[in-house]
């Protein structure tokens, strides 16, 4: 008897109400009526004697009336039907039950079912678990049920644990076990599963169904992620906000809004914040953190805000905050002018002062320490100081300002000028620094110079009048001078020149000085110009000694000036007397070269000689030459010692130019027109020559107003237009020709490339106005042409002879 009987029995003996339930319950067991019906340890004879029903129950002596039917098999035996009589009493009625389910069942089938055989889940949260359901698999059969594996199809619906079910164990016959199950959305919608279950009676499936339903949620975004601030140690910036925006569909609730890191103290939430550390932010909606940076310490301080809430992929949202200190309450000075820029001004003249304002746009005060001029021209500005002006000492307050005041007087007569002013004080922008230029010479402007600029007479008998000398005005600015008075002082010294009332730049004129000592002993005059020019008065000293009785001597001229010569080369001879206008002989003791280049002037012939006397009235001659020994100026003087008093020198000057140099000369280089009697000046020829030893290049004329140059074969005048060259040893004329009929006292200038420079030719001349008495017509500058032309070239030839005899060895060239 099986335990399971047992206990039936048991409970019917006990409980009487309990063995009125349906035996099915209780099924029989084939397999036990299988092991019943093959063994033949019961009766000494199995059932399945092959001479009886044989090994399968099939349908051998009428044994499928026995299945499922005890009662049949009982009858049976109990009537020995076939012998059957030897199982008398030793089956019991369980036992035949159990053999009637085996002759009915006798392939041993397993039967089982699933109860529901679908699930319906209510509709469950996204994310979410619903409540577990229960499904039964129930063992409908009449053999052992196994059960090999308990399976769930998709990921929304999953196994609980606390069902009986379980992989690898058996159901008993009529018994049920249960698997628990839930459902767990991944996604909204309708979702569905199916349960399986791998039994001996086949898979069981159960189908899962259920709705997931769509989760609302929070989602935060900050911005910007970072923000940069800067300020004074001690000074709040300016606000700057972040935003908080909540994109999601649920409430955002906040917990903290906080600011930490290192320099967590340097920031602080401003008003006007509108997110709370309770706060709650409307799905859709945002809230501000409004942040000021006030910097405790210079250099970079960090921070972050850091604001928590409930959206826990985003949680916490930070921002970074970096800042920078800087130095707290300083002077900054700026200028109303970083450069000053000078237009041209003549050397050695200042211009009008030129202002920049400078101020302190700082927090604290600015104290200079210096103020100065700097740079490679710095000697030619200046600063001027009227009221207001800054100084090396100013300490402006904040707001405040002073001005510096810069004039420029280029020490040089042409070129760029620069220089820089700097302020050094304790600002924080220290040094400022302000840029200076000016250009230097081209300003429009007379200069005027005497040359020479003094003059010594020597010894002069006391009334007696020393030859006149030559001091020459000359304007060598940009602008016209204007003479208001030009005079000698004392009266001892006499004056005469033709300069006018004005000179035009780059002119010269002609001052002829006198002395006739008043009285012996020495006489210091001055000879003065008052002009429009800077620096008027220019003055020249005058100097002489009277001598009672004595002797009067005097060059005639009172200079020679050589023409430019190639270094080593001798020009030509040049004379001068010396003449004794005195009442009373002189004894010349000593003559001889002196000077800074005395060796670059050699004495041909001398007719003064030391040893020898001049009476009153005599004179003697010296002819000298000049060789210079190097190029530049060269000047010298030949000097006269006298027994008794003494005389002025014989000035020496002239230019030596470098060999290779293309030296330009012209001849003559003053010439005074002439004309027929009343008839207009006549042009006059001017050789242009090359004696260098390098190309020349004529670049250009500067021709007064009154004249004319002709040129290019016009007029006489082979000189191509400038510009033009010459090679070395070739020369070229110019016919100086009037431009008006009346007088004309002008000068012409040559320009090229000669080492010699400019080249000055003085023209001259006054229409003969007063001969032969009115037979003649002024008919014009070229009424006789036949006559003029003829005129023109003998004068030219006379001029080219003159000229070309110390050259006829060189070969002459037109380029
Ligand atoms: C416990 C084992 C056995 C069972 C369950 C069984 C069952 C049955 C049943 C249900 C019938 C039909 C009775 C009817 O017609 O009312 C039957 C008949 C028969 N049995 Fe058995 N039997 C068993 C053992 C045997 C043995 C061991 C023999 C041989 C010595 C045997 C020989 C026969 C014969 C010859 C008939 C047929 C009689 C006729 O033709 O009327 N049986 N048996």
């Amino acid at each position: 008897m099986t335990s399971r009987n047992r206990a039936s029995a048991l409970a019917c003996l006990l409980l009487v109400s309990l063995c009125f339930q349906p035996q099915t319950a209780l099924a029989a067991d084939a397999s036990n009526g299988k092991t019943l019906y093959t063994s033949s340890s019961i009766a000494g004879t199995a059932c399945s004697n092959s001479s009886c029903h044989g090994s399968l129950p099939g349908t051998k002596n009428k044994i499928q009336r026995g299945a499922n039917s005890a009662s049949t098999i009982l009858s049976a035996i109990n009537s020995n039907t076939g012998g059957m009589g030897i199982f008398r009493n030793k089956l019991s009625s369980t036992q035949l039950d159990d053999i009637a389910a085996y002759i009915a069942n006798p392939n041993l089938s397993a039967t089982a079912a699933v109860s529901p055989t679908s699930l319906s889940f209510a509709s469950t949260s996204v994310g979410s678990s619903s409540a577990s359901q229960t499904v039964t698999l129930t063992n409908s059969g009449t053999v052992s049920l196994s059960v090999s594996s308990i399976s769930i199809s998709g990921s929304d619906f999953a196994i609980v644990s606390g069902g009986s079910c379980s992989a690898g164990s058996s159901v008993a016959i009529g018994a049920s076990c249960t698997v628990l199950t839930k459902f767990q959305p991944t996604a909204s919608g309708s979702r569905s599963g199916t349960l399986s279950l791998v039994t001996g009676a086949g898979t069981k499936s159960v189908a899962l169904s259920g709705t997931g339903a769509a989760v609302s949620a929070p989602t935060a975004q900050i911005s910007p992620g970072s923000l940069s601030f800067a300020s004074t140690v001690g000074q709040a910036s300016a606000a700057q906000t972040v935003t908080l925006s909540n994109t999601g569909t649920a409430a955002l609730s906040l917990s903290s809004v906080a600011i930490g890191g290192t320099a967590a103290s340097d920031y602080s939430i401003a008003t006007g914040t509108s997110c709370s550390s309770s706060g709650s932010v409307a799905a859709g909606a945002s809230c501000v953190v409004l942040l000021k940076f006030t910097p405790g310490a210079t250099g970079t301080r960090s921070a972050s805000l850091s604001i928590t809430h409930n959206d826990s992929s985003h949680s916490p949202s930070t921002v970074t905050l970096t800042g920078t200190g800087t130095a707290s309450a300083a002077g900054q000075l700026s200028v109303d002018a970083s450069s000053l820029s000078f237009s041209a001004q003549a050397q050695n003249t200042s211009s009008s002062a030129k202002t920049v304002t400078v101020s302190n746009s700082g927090s604290a005060a600015a104290q200079f320490s210096s103020l100065s001029l700097s740079g490679t021209n710095a000697g030619d500005f200046a600063f001027t100081s009227p009221g207001g002006a800054c100084t090396a000492s100013t300490s402006l307050a904040v707001g405040a300002s002073c001005t510096i005041n810069v004039t420029f007087t280029p020490s040089v007569s042409s070129g760029t000028r620069t220089a820089s002013v700097q302020i050094v004080s304790n600002a924080i922008n220290t040094p400022v620094t302000i840029s200076l230029s000016g250009t230097a010479g081209s300003a429009s402007a007379p200069i005027p110079a005497f040359s020479p600029s003094t003059l010594d007479f020597g010894s002069v008998g006391v009334g007696s009048a020393a030859a006149a000398r030559t001091i020459t005005l000359s304007n060598s600015g940009t602008a016209s001078l204007s003479i208001s008075s030009l005079n000698v002082s004392p009266s001892d010294y006499s004056l005469s020149h033709n300069c006018g009332a004005s000179l035009a730049a780059g002119s010269s004129c002609a001052l002829q000085i006198g002395f006739t000592p008043s009285a012996s002993g020495s006489i210091a005059g001055t000879l003065s110009l008052s002009s429009n020019a800077s620096g008027s008065p220019l003055t020249a000293a005058l100097s002489g000694s009277g001598v009672a009785g004595g002797a009067t001597l005097s060059w005639s001229p009172d200079t020679l000036s050589f023409s430019s010569t190639v270094v080593g080369v001798r020009t030509a001879t040049q004379s001068a007397t010396l003449s004794n206008t005195g009442s009373s002989a002189a004894s010349l003791t000593a003559i001889g070269l002196a000077g800074s280049n005395a060796g670059d002037f050699i004495i041909d012939s001398n007719g003064c000689t030391a040893g020898s006397s001049l009476a009153p009235g005599a004179s003697c001659t010296v002819a000298m030459r000049f060789a210079p020994s190097a190029a530049g100026s060269r000047s010298a003087q030949l000097s006269l010692s006298l027994s008794s008093g003494t005389a002025a020198p014989l000035n020496l000057n002239g230019t030596g130019v470098a060999s290779g140099s293309p030296l330009l000369t012209a001849s003559p280089t003053s010439m005074t027109l002439s004309s027929l009697p009343n008839q207009p000046l006549q042009p006059q020829a001017l050789v242009i020559a090359n004696e260098g030893a390098a190309l020349l290049t004529v670049s250009s004329y500067l021709i007064p107003p009154s004249l004319t140059l002709e040129t290019g074969g016009s007029g006489g005048g082979d000189c191509a237009a400038a510009p033009y060259t010459l090679q070395p040893g070739a020369s070229c004329t110019v016919m100086v020709t009037p431009a008006t009929g009346g007088s004309i006292d002008a000068q012409l200038q040559i320009r090229s490339n000669s080492s010699g420079g400019t080249v000055t030719v003085m023209v001259s001349g006054t229409p003969n106005t007063n001969v032969g008495g009115g037979g003649a017509l002024l008919l014009g500058r070229y009424d006789t042409p036949l006559h003029a032309t003829l005129s023109l070239l003998l004068l030219s030839a006379l001029l080219l002879a003159r000229r070309l005899i110390p050259l006829a060895s060189k070969k002459r060239t037109h380029s």
